[in-house]
Formats: structure tokens, C-alpha cells, sequence
């Protein structure tokens, strides 16, 4: 089916039409742009960083960067767990002294999230002065207001985990050597009877209204499982919880307030490092509650039962969000040193670039369950996704043998008539049903896309992106531009036009990429002539000369880089691995 317009000036001339889907979008926009503090956890140092740290980091670099995207204030802290227990017992296994060697490692942190590309904005240590200040404040708050107590603590403790543990968590199994021993059932890490006299943090008390929150806010745990899971844990007793250890048994750590032979527990310590971020006791008010917390499945209870309760207790609102993300398994086993298959991030992103790395973990990567990692879905991923369809796409458009001028191409309306705006079938009209629902499916995209990100279902951005991106090349492949002769001045209009709308398809896909694969959306975006400051999302309007609007980009000269937008990878070529079980290929 074809349509005509009325008239014969170009749709933007005539009228100042909007179309309503985009005026819609833009308010939206607006609308939900406040400022957020986007969080990762903060990472134990006694192992160097894997594949499973960078993910959690991934995730929350990508909303982050999503929300500057569309002009909203936003900031991304990341750090180092660096107190506690396991933390001195690795630094004396390697016979460092606690802080030389939390420095060492945490720097290895920072190295692997400054080459994958993760744009925090706050970088924090719990070793560091500030931070040990906003624990001592915190600790005081909670014992003025009456939340703290001495007790004495006798059970189970699993230093792994640095995690207390009922009866009811724990279980029997024989080590190696047939001996019987107890290990957590959630973990499966060993545990060792302690009975030590601690100060006791009121949890009990915080059962009722932990519930509360949570029935007033749905949304506050995402994916809804993981609600689900905090929901059910809060039907059975909340004991009260141990929050010091004897300074005999841990000196690595924050002194109790007032008294010097107590260490205040060290999740106590590492959660408070979001208010340290966020400036507390003085300034934390322009960020605080608006706190989305990314975090593994693992440390779920911590993050979404202790600390409610302990914002709570000191009079501060529960954080707006948090999300869960499931494990990254290597070829269908647990990563663990013993096995030796923990994956090393830098290789990874050797092998398949640091933007190839970020889009398979965050396309492929599904919050609610666990995901497996092997070296030939990542390459099968890539080829088919970033190689063939979207840098297959770039290249066609932008090949000279099409695009003789170089250039974003010119929109001609009687070509591709404005589909509400006409009565009549026109012969120069040659746009078919199926382009205008592929300009309605894109025209939707950015929506689609902000949504799935404040659910923090990336994949589902990516595959609603490359949805799209695959109906582009159906488009581009259906009209044989290639076919179309360039000297004969109605073919001319169509050719613009076919180059004009798949660069516009592009351009959203490259400004929607940014947050995933930041450089290869640069070179995208770069490539097809879009300045730095017409990146954003704000504002962004998607073929404004189909909806009869002045648009900058038409006819505008391409960017020099005729580089490949991303090289496809070889299936063969051998991977590097650290774990034997996995076949080389
Ligand atoms: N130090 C605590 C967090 C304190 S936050 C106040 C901690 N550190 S961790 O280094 O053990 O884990 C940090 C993050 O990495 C967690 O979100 C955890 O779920 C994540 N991952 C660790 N292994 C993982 C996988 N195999 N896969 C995905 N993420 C995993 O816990």
C-alpha cells in the first residue's frame, strides 16, 4: 500500500507537525529526570577481579551512563571491601601487611574497571579516613537511638561469607579427608561455632516495618522474584544481629565507638560506604533515597534486610531500588579458584575487544537466572549481532558504490509519503506497509529501551535494539538500492531516501548503543557525522523530515572513518583459558 501527501512542498515546510508517539516520549523524559546514585557493591579484596565483578559493575555503569544520557543528573560509586576477617587472614597467607596489600589489590580493581570502560564517578576504599568517619557516626546514631545493645552472640559464623547463620541455615556434609563438618546451605561455604560476647543490633524489631516498605513499595526489589524471596524470608523470625567481634579475633577493621575491644562487623562497615558516598551525616540529602544498589543474588539479604533496617534505625529512608542480578557460570560450573576456571576479565576483553566484552555480558547476561559463559556463544553472539547485522548494516549505507555522495542522504516525501497525512496513492510513492512498521517500531524504540532500563532488563533493551536492526536490513535488502540508477533523477530521490531513513535507523541505534558499547557507538555515530553534543537523548527525534521537521543530519557529509565498525571474530582461533576442563578450541 502507498500513500500521497497533500500538496506538493515537503511535509516539513508545510506544517509544524509532531507526530504523537515522539511528543510523548519527550515528556516522559522529562518528566522522570531526577538525580541518581547508581551503586555497585564494593569488592572483597582477598581475590583479584573476575568475570562475576565486572558484570555487577557493568550493569550499573550501563544505567548510569543510560540516565546521562538522557540529561539527568546521575553518579556512579564503585570501590573495595577491604576490613574483616577473610580480608586478614588472605593478607597474612600472603604475608603482607592488611593495608599494603588491600592497596595492591584494590588497585587491580580499579585497573580492570577503568579498561572496561566503567565511568564511575566515586571511587571508594572502606580503608580510607572519611569513610571510617561516617561508620563511627553512623555506629553512634544507631546506639543513641537505642538499636544497639551487649549481648552475647553464640553460633555459627562463616568467614567466607562473613555472614552469622541460625541453625536452620546450616548443614552436615563430609570433607575430603571423610570427616564430618558444617557448611552454610545457601553458600555451601564452611562454618565455626562462635560464642563471643558482641553488641547485638535490634533486627527484631524491624521485621514489621521492613514489610511494610516493601508492600508499600513493589518495585523496590527488582526482578520480582528476588521480591519474592526478601518477602519470604521476612515471614519467618528476624533474629537480632551480631554487628561487633571481639578486637582478640579481628583487628583488621573500625574500633567500635567508645570501645576498643570490639570491631564493628564488617558488613556493618561496607554498607555504610553508600552513605559515605553520598556525603553523609551532612550532604547526603541531594542524594539520598534516590540510591539504586546493583547487586549479585548472593548478597541480597544484606542489601535488602539488614540495610533497610539499619537506614531505618538511624532515621534515613530505604534506597529507591535494588537490583538483583543472578551468577555467571563458566561452561555450566560455579567459577572458583580451586576449579581453576574463574575468567579473567582482561582476556576476555583481548579476545573479543572491551565493547565486544560489555555486549555479551549485558546481552546475554538475564538477571533472574543464572547465565553461562563459553568462548563459542560469545563468538556467535558477536559475529551475529555487532559484525553481520549492525556494522553489515553501517557498511552497506555507507559504501560508495550506493553512496557515491558520501552523505546522510535526502528524504523525499513523495517517495515515502507521510502515512497519516494522505489520501491518495501516488506513483512516485514507493514505501510499503512494512517500512512504515519498521519507522513505527523504531520510532518506539527509545521508550522500549527506557523502560527495560529502569527495570535493569538490559538484555531486553539489546534485543529490542537488534530487533530493530535486523528489520533495517530487511529494508535495505527489499528495495535493492544497489539496483536503483543513481543518473536518472526519480530513482536519485528514492536512493536518498533509502540511504536518508537506514542512516536515521542508525543514528538511534548508535545514540541507544552508547551505554553498552560506548566506543563502537562512537564510531558508529562518528562515521554517519553526528557531533558529540547531538548524541544525547533529550530532544532526540527520529526522522524529523518523514514528520514534516527541519532535520540537521539530511544531506550532511559522512565522518572519514571507514573502518570496520567491529571485526568479526574467528570460532577457531584458541582461547585463552585458566581452566583445563574447558576444551580448547
Ligand atoms: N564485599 C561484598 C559486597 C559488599 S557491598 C556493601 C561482596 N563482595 S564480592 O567481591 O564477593 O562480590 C561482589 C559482587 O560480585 C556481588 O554482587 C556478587 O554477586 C558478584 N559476583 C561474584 N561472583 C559472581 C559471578 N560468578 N557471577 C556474577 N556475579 C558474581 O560480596
Amino acid at each position: 500500500m502507498r500513500w500521497v501527501c497533500r500538496g506538493g512542498l515537503p511535509a516539513w515546510l508545510r506544517c509544524g507537525f509532531v507526530f504523537p508517539v515522539q511528543a510523548h516520549v519527550s515528556r516522559r523524559w522529562v518528566q522522570n529526570c531526577s538525580g541518581t546514585l547508581f551503586t555497585t557493591p564494593i569488592f572483597y579484596v582477598n581475590a583479584g577481579p573476575h568475570l562475576g565483578h565486572v558484570y555487577s559493575a557493568l550493569l550499573a555503569d550501563s544505567l548510569h551512563r543510560e540516565r546521562a544520557l538522557r540529561d539527568c543528573a546521575t553518579r556512579l560509586s564503585t570501590g573495595t571491601d577491604e576490613h574483616g576477617l577473610k580480608i586478614q587472614q588472605a593478607a597474612e597467607a600472603a604475608g603482607k601487611a592488611p593495608y599494603q596489600f588491600c592497596s595492591e589489590v584494590s588497585e587491580q580493581f580499579r585497573a580492570v574497571f577503568n579498561h572496561t570502560l566503567i565511568s564511575y564517578t566515586d571511587y571508594i576504599r572502606t580503608t580510607e579516613e572519611h569513610h571510617k568517619r561516617t561508620v563511627e557516626k553512623f555506629w553512634t546514631v544507631l546506639s543513641e537511638r537505642g538499636y544497639i545493645y551487649k549481648g552475647v552472640y553464640e553460633g555459627w559464623y562463616s568467614t567466607p561469607d562473613e555472614s552469622f547463620l541460625a541453625e536452620s541455615q546450616v548443614m552436615g556434609i563430609q570433607d575430603k579427608q571423610g570427616n564430618v563438618i558444617k557448611v552454610s546451605t545457601e553458600s555451601g561455604h564452611q562454618v565455626h561455632w562462635t560464642k563471643e560476647e558482641n553488641y547485638m543490633f535490634k533486627l527484631s524489631d524491624f521485621r514489621p516495618l521492613l514489610l511494610k516498605w516493601l508492600e508499600t513499595h513493589k518495585q523496590a526489589i527488582y526482578p520480582e522474584n528476588f521480591y519474592q524471596i526478601v518477602l519470604q524470608w521476612l515471614q519467618e523470625d528476624l533474629p537480632d544481629l551480631s554487628v561487633s567481634r571481639e578486637r582478640s579475633r579481628l583487628k583488621w577493621g573500625i574500633p567500635v565507638p567508645g570501645d576498643s575491644q570490639q570491631t564493628i562487623y564488617v558488613w556493618l562497615d561496607a554498607l555504610v560506604n553508600y552513605l559515605t558516598v553520598a556525603g553523609y551525616p551532612e550532604a547526603h540529602h541531594s542524594w539520598w533515597p534516590a540510591v539504586h544498589h546493583v547487586v549479585g543474588k548472593d548478597i541480597l539479604k544484606f542489601h535488602a534486610i539488614y540495610w533497610p533496617a539499619f537506614l531505618m534505625a538511624a532515621g534515613l529512608a530505604p534506597p529507591d531500588h535494588i537490583f538483583v542480578h543472578s551468577h555467571w557460570l563458566a561452561s555450566g560450573q560455579k567459577m572458583s579458584k580451586s576449579l581453576g576456571n574463574v575468567v579473567d576479565p582482561m582476556d576476555c576483553c583481548d579476545q573479543y575487544t572491551v565493547d565486544g566484552f560489555r555486549y555479551f555480558l549485558l546481552r546475554h547476561g538475564v538477571p533472574d537466572r543464572d547465565c553461562d559463559y563459553y568462548h563459542e556463544k560469545v563468538v556467535q553472539l558477536l559475529n551475529a549481532e555487532l559484525a553481520d547485522a549492525l556494522g553489515g548494516l553501517l557498511n552497506r549505507c555507507c559504501a560508495s558504490s550506493i553512496n557515491s555522495t558520501q552523505s546522510y542522504g535526502f528524504f523525499s516525501s513523495s517517495c515515502f509519503p507521510d502515512k497519516h497525512n494522505c489520501f491518495d496513492k501516488a506513483a512516485s510513492a514507493r514505501a510499503m506497509e512494512e517500512d512504515y512498521q519498521l519507522i513505527e517500531f523504531v520510532e518506539n524504540l527509545p521508550t522500549e529501551v527506557q523502560a527495560r532500563y529502569e527495570k535493569c532488563q538490559i538484555y531486553k533493551a539489546l534485543e529490542a535494539i537488534d530487533a530493530c536492526v535486523r528489520l533495517t536490513n530487511k529494508f535495505f535488502q527489499r528495495h535493492t538500492p544497489w539496483k536503483l540508477d543513481s543518473t536518472n533523477p526519480v530513482e536519485k530521490l528514492w536512493l536518498d531516501t533509502i540511504i536518508y531513513v537506514t542512516m536515521e535507523c542508525l543514528r538511534t541505534y548508535g545514540t541507544l548503543l552508547q551505554p553498552v558499547v560506548p566506543s563502537i557507538a562512537d564510531k558508529l555515530l562518528s562515521r554517519l557525522g553526528v557531533a558529540q553534543n547531538e548524541r544525547t537523548l533529550k530532544d532526540f527525534l527520529f526522522l524529523a523530515r518523514y514528520h514534516g521537521k527541519y532535520c540537521p543530519f539530511e544531506g550532511r557529509e559522512l565522518g572519514p572513518d571507514t573502518g570496520v565498525l567491529f571485526n568479526r571474530l574467528d570460532q577457531n582461533k584458541s582461547r585463552k583459558t585458566k581452566d583445563p576442563s574447558i576444551p580448547k578450541l
